[in-house]
């Protein structure tokens, strides 16, 4: 039987990113080679800051045209805190904030979920069953501004807050699929910050329309500084966020530290027709090549990869969503057993080791079915 070829591109990028994405590939490779329906091809490429010093172009077009062309595109993370293009801004945006805004990847998927076995900053009867999504509007908000808003000399510049109802509603509308596919609370709540800025008045009141199309979920609101609040004091009390491009970026990082930290965060951003997959880390210079770093985020990221190929790709839709769950096992029994754990979270395994585990566990859950 031959199997589904699906196209993968692979941007590693800067610092980590290599090494977690080097464990991410890992994992699907493993369940690549041991599910009878889908085989991953994966096709790397260049790109970000350390590209940009090389050759002045932090992404070539035509890795641009690969990714575009790609079932999937998983990538680590990009910038280097000392690599700055003429307007002072670091490199990140001309590599994802391109890819989101020109495939339209709408909305960003973070994923926080707390697995018990870590020692987390929030305490435990408070952590416990944390399991919710932000949805982080993203190709408008504050970061439309990106490269475009108002500049006069060296004396003002200003960047705008861009909302309109065509983007409001579709990642409205994707927030609230979402509750409906999660069946657990049935709830959205919009974080925005309606009570001072008319754009996310508008935000609010085109939620509300969207809202109004969903009769049996429920909805409420948070301004956006009460929910930096609420996320720390009833994490266990949310099911899905929806929120603007700048407000989901600052909230997620926060999120991610209640659960104990960025090595656990996943993302997607996703569109109509293409899906990127990457940490919500950064490229955390300060540790790299040194095997330390936690894949864990990068390889929830490439569950989220499968799960959302699995919704685009129905024939093939079993196996890729038994990866998926087989990868979320694999993390859950590696993080409650404590031996193999990266630094940042209490242990001493390395970077690789990780993904060995991980990458076994995969295989195994794939031999003991077809036994
Ligand atoms: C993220 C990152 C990016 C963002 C940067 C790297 C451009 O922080 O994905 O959260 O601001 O969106
Ligand atoms: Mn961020």
């Amino acid at each position: 039987m031959t199997k589904k070829k699906l196209n993968v591109a692979v941007l590693p990028g800067d610092g980590i990113g290599p090494e977690v994405v080097g464990e991410a590939v890992k994992v699907l490779q493993a369940f690549s080679d041991a599910n009878d329906d889908v085989q991953l091809a994966f096709a790397w490429h260049k790109g970000g800051a350390g590209h940009y010093r090389d050759t002045g172009v932090v992404l070539d077009d035509e890795v641009f045209d690969a990714c575009a062309a790609a079932d999937a595109i998983l990538f680590g993370a990009a910038g280097y805190y000392d690599v700055r293009l003429p307007d002072g801004t670091e490199v990140e945006g001309a590599l994802v904030f391109r890819l989101r805004f020109n495939l339209n990847l709408y909305a960003g998927v973070r994923p926080i979920k707390y697995y018990e076995g870590i020692n987390t900053p929030v305490k435990p009867e408070i952590i416990e069953g944390t399991d919710y999504v932000l949805i982080r509007e993203s190709t408008e908000g504050l970061y439309a501004s990106w490269g475009a808003g108002a500049r006069v000399r060296d004396e003002l510049v200003s960047d705008n807050c861009i909302i309109t109802r065509a983007g409001t509603t579709r990642v409205t509308d994707f927030a609230f699929k979402l509750a409906q596919q999660r069946q657990q609370k049935n709830l959205v709540t919009c974080v925005d910050k309606s009570n001072v800025l008319p754009s996310y008045a508008f935000f609010r009141k085109v939620f509300d329309d969207v809202a109004s199309t969903y009769p049996d979920m429920n909805k409420n609101y948070l301004y956006v500084d009460a929910a930096a609040l609420e996320l720390v004091l009833h994490p266990n009390k949310f099911d899905v966020i929806v929120t603007e491009n700048m407000f989901g970026d600052i909230l997620s990082d926060l999120m991610a530290a209640t659960i104990g930290g960025m090595g656990l965060a996943p993302s997607g951003d996703i569109g109509e027709n293409h899906g990127l997959f990457q940490p919500a880390h950064g490229t955390a210079p300060n540790i790299m090549g040194q095997n330390i770093a936690n894949p864990i985020a990068t390889i929830l990221s490439a569950k989220l990869m499968l799960e959302w190929l699995a919704s685009k790709h129905t024939d093939s839709s079993a196996a890729l969503l038994k990866g998926a769950n087989a990868i979320d096992a694999a993390v859950e029994g590696l993080l409650r057993d404590g031996d193999t754990k990266t630094p940042d979270l209490g242990g001493k395994a390395g970077t690789t080791d990780v993904g060995d585990v991980v990458a076994a566990f995969v295989t195994d859950a794939f031999r003991h079915a077809t036994a």
